[in-house]
């Protein structure tokens, strides 16, 4: 949780300069804010560390993916290639919007690979979600290289991954546009938030304004604004924002530490026989908020996760069984189980959601063991966690 793990001084100082001037709300007031602009700066800052042309920030990141999809022209009964191993947000999103989700497979990348998505590919699909797991990037050369080939719309869900990079370029910036969740768990929050990133000038406007009730936020009356398209209130306030900005400017320490304790972390693991690491093809764009380990089978797995718990090792996850991040979890969704008909309903589902075959992915994730990161361990925390980790896996390899 490195977001939270600095949060402190300088979020409570952006926060004050909101309830001083009483301006919570992100347009308008400009008799009392005092010259600030809080979603603003928020939203310059994305831009500047990631340089994107426009960045628009948002109440969620699953408010984030909805408003690129709407943005970029993905909606009903277009189907959207996605992956398996994802938090569900996305997924939500693909089919709240009328979309039919295609499930396909990941490799030891953890998300979606090219061969995966091409095998998956059919006459109505519309578009890829691509989703950087783990704070790292998928193969985004051999994913853009099948999108053009087949002239698809390139989405890229960033929500775990502010901050990395693929061969020095954003995630986020590699499609139509992409999507980042603030929310509290995130390396950098704003308690809840999310933004979005384009450089195309057309997406950004369609952003702005399905996040906002299809308010063009052109001229100086809220009251009488044009209405080009129908939107939603996806704004986000200006307290979230403030944390957000002084987040984000704390970002580059976050990176620089995370990637530190990482690599020592992984150093040491390399000593021993049985482990290999997640697939990268970049490793220097690494958010680095987990390290990826693969064990020899599903068993090791289970019993390496077991055994973390019984000598007391926290911050470790097996997504296969415990953390609800795997499709092997979602019933409701494979059922496509909600309170009104959707879309789904009526239309046919291009897949057979409780029957699907992905083995690869299976694969992948039931050796997976991902150990969290903490950027402000000290050196004495830091050689110690690596020592228990050891510790733990020598006792089960
Ligand atoms: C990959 C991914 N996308 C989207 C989201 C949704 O973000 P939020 O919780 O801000 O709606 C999350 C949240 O965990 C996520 O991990």
């Amino acid at each position: 949780m490195p977001g939270m793990e600095v949060f402190g001084a300088e979020e409570r100082k952006e926060v004050m300069d909101v309830l001083e001037t009483k301006a919570l709300f992100r347009y308008g007031h400009e008799h009392i804010r005092k010259g600030m602009w809080k979603t603003a700066e928020f939203e310059a800052e994305v831009c500047r560390q990631t340089g994107a042309k426009h960045a628009h920030a948002v109440s969620s990141g699953t408010a984030a993916v909805t408003s690129i999809m709407a943005a970029a022209g993905v909606g009903h009964g277009d189907e959207v290639i996605v992956p398996p191993y994802t938090f569900v947000a996305p997924i939500e999103a693909v089919v709240l919007a009328g979309a039919l989700p295609i499930f396909a497979e990941i490799d030891e990348t953890l998300c979606l690979s090219p061969e995966g998505i091409e095998a998956a590919i059919t006459q109505n699909t519309k578009a890829v979600l691509v989703i950087h797991m783990c704070g790292a990037p998928a193969n985004l050369e051999g994913i853009v290289k099948v999108c053009k080939k087949h002239n698809l719309v390139l989405l890229e869900d960033c929500g775990q991954a502010m901050g990395a990079k693929y061969k020095g370029k954003s995630v986020g910036l590699h499609g139509v546009a992409g999507a980042f969740s603030f929310d509290y768990f995130k390396i950098t929050t704003c308690g809840e938030g999310g933004v979005t990133i384009t450089n195309s000038k057309q997406i950004y406007k369609n952003i702005d304004q399905v996040s906002d009730h299809g308010h063009t936020h052109e001229g100086d009356n809220r009251g009488m604004e044009d209405h080009l398209v129908m939107g939603a209130n996806f704004r986000l306030g200006e307290m979230n924002a403030a944390i957000g900005l002084a987040q984000m400017r704390k970002l580059p320490w976050i990176l620089g530490q995370n990637r530190k304790n990482k690599k020592y972390i992984k150093d040491r693991l390399k000593e021993i026989d049985g482990l290999t690491f997640r697939k990268m093809d970049d490793e220097s764009g690494d958010s680095a908020t987990y390290l990826n380990l693969f064990v020899p089978s599903k068993a090791i797995a289970e019993n390496l996760f077991n055994q973390f718990a019984k000598d007391g090792v926290g911050g470790v996850a097996n997504w296969y069984t415990n953390m609800y991040h795997f499709i092997n979890q979602w019933n409701h969704i494979r059922s496509m189980k909600y309170p009104s008909r959707l879309a789904i309903h009526d239309l046919e589902a291009p897949q057979d959601y409780n029957n699907l075959n992905l083995p690869k992915s299976e694969d992948v994730i039931s050796r997976l063991i991902s150990i969290g990161i903490q950027c402000t361990w000290t050196e004495e925390e830091l050689v110690g966690y690596a020592d228990k980790i050891i510790s733990s896996i020598k006792k089960v390899l």
